[in-house]
């Protein structure tokens, strides 16, 4: 009984750390990791030197209004979403070549909270 009972807790753990679940990310923590982005990017639809991320989750990429964005994003069929964003932050012109962007998050944690964080950016 005792190691049936282990068994299903050493299950449930090995089921969570093969599939980090976004609904653990720190929503707080990446509100503050956002302060690595909003040089560049606001949480609004305005654009600044990137596009605005405001709705950017379920967004496709290079699709932003009145952005100009670079040759290699525009023509990107990448549809941001939980794994293409921790994709594209940990290592963006490895998704979308000849990006403009050049700033990368190595932190997996990091990169989870801040797409958190990129959820609760949702256009009403
Ligand atoms: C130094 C400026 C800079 C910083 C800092 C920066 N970005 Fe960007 N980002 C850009 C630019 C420029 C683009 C447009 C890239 C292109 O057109 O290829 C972009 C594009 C994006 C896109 C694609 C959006 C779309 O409409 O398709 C996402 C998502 C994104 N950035 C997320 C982030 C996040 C999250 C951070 C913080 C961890 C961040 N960026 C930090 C400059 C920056």
């Amino acid at each position: 009984m005792e190691q049936k009972v282990s068994m299903i807790i050493f299950a449930a753990i090995a089921s969570l750390a093969a599939f980090p679940a976004l609904a653990d990310g720190d929503v707080a923590r990446g509100t503050s990791l956002f302060k690595r982005c909003s040089g560049c990017h606001t949480a609004t639809d305005q654009n600044k030197v990137g596009p605005g991320l405001l709705g950017v989750v379920g967004r496709k990429a290079g699709t932003e209004a009145g952005y100009k964005y670079s040759g290699g994003m525009a023509k990107s069929d990448v549809v941001w979403d939980d794994t293409t964003l921790d994709a594209f932050l940990a290592a963006p012109r490895k998704v979308v070549q000849g990006t403009s962007m050049s700033v990368s998050i190595a932190n997996a944690t990091d990169r989870q909270d801040i797409i958190v964080y990129l959820h609760t950016l949702a256009k009403q």
